[in-house]
């Protein structure tokens, strides 16, 4: 539990969608007529930002109509991104809750109440009935989790049968531990990186079949790199993800893309299946 505050505080405390929300009116972005295309550059909040979120779209077999769980889920965008490109309903549960109250302040002020709902919770012991999902997806949260096992059998039981489920990280490499500070821990305390092939043993053990890995290291990189070009020029845009990674965001950006040049984190995007 201690582990869960520590990890919480290190996301979000405080009033994060007032932070959101003054930061937008500074760049010239109305709160009453903000759309989720002007959120975009700061709520999809992993690495390469919305771009990733798009490929994730691509990999899976979203549909009309289905109930996705959204483990992780941040201040909102992908979900919200999601339900609206393909009319289905996402339920998102994050552990940090000033992120929850944020998301849903989001998904309420750009009017997709009813379609996206965020609860606070742990995704190692999910608030959910067993079988209420079409599909799931977690994207760069078990970065965090002490009990990956725990977490993919959490994931497992509340997927339909045949229902897809993926997850992005940032795997660890074989070059030895990352440097600090990154975006998931400042000194490496709450950080639970694992090997790709690691990973796929746990989803594997946890029922999942059908598993695909997909290396992003080189995405993410080029995408690091243009952001610390614009830093370099000083051009950060007022709207970005610094609101969400505090003071330390440039050396958090330039330890994240060292440590994919350097081999000592593995990104990867994995997708598997429940079966029937
Ligand atoms: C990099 S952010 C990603 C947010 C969102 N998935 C996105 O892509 O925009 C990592 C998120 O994982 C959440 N998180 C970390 N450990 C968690 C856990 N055990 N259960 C639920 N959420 C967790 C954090 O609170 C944070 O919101």
């Amino acid at each position: 539990m201690a582990d869960s505050r520590n990890i919480s505080d290190h996301w979000g405390t405080g009033d994060v969608y007032g932070r959101i929300v003054e930061t937008m009116k500074a760049a010239g972005i109305d709160p009453d007529t903000v759309t989720i295309e002007q959120l975009a550059p700061v709520d999809h909040f992993h690495a390469r930002g919305f771009p990733a979120t798009q490929d994730l779209a691509e990999a899976l077999p979203f549909r009309e109509g289905q109930r996705i769980v959204d483990i992780g889920s941040g201040i909102g965008g992908p979900a919200r991104y999601l339900a609206r490109r393909f009319g289905c309903q996402v339920e998102g549960i994050d552990i940090t809750a000033p992120f929850v109250d944020a998301a849903n302040r989001l998904t309420d002020l750009v009017g997709m109440t009813g379609h996206v709902a965020c609860v606070h919770g742990d995704g190692q012991a999910l608030p959910f009935e067993d079988e209420r999902f079409d599909g799931g997806y977690s994207q760069h949260v078990t970065m965090n989790v002490p009990d990956r096992a725990g977490f993919f059998g959490e994931a497992f039981r509340v997927l339909k049968p045949g229902a897809f489920f993926a997850i992005t990280e940032h795997g660890l490499g074989p070059a030895g531990d990352p440097h600090h500070p990154l975006p998931w821990s400042e000194d490496g305390s709450g950080a639970y990186l694992m090997t790709p092939s690691d990973t796929v043993s746990l989803l594997s053990g946890a029922g999942f079949t059908e598993i695909e890995v997909t290396d992003t290291g080189d995405k993410y990189l080029e995408g690091y790199n243009k952001a610390i070009e614009l830093a370099e020029n000083g051009q950060v845009p007022v709207f970005g993800v610094h609101i969400l990674l505090g003071r330390q965001a440039p050396q958090i950006v330039r330890n994240a893309a060292r440590n994919i040049a350097e081999r000592r984190t593995h990104p990867v995007q994995i997708v598997c299946r429940k079966p029937v």
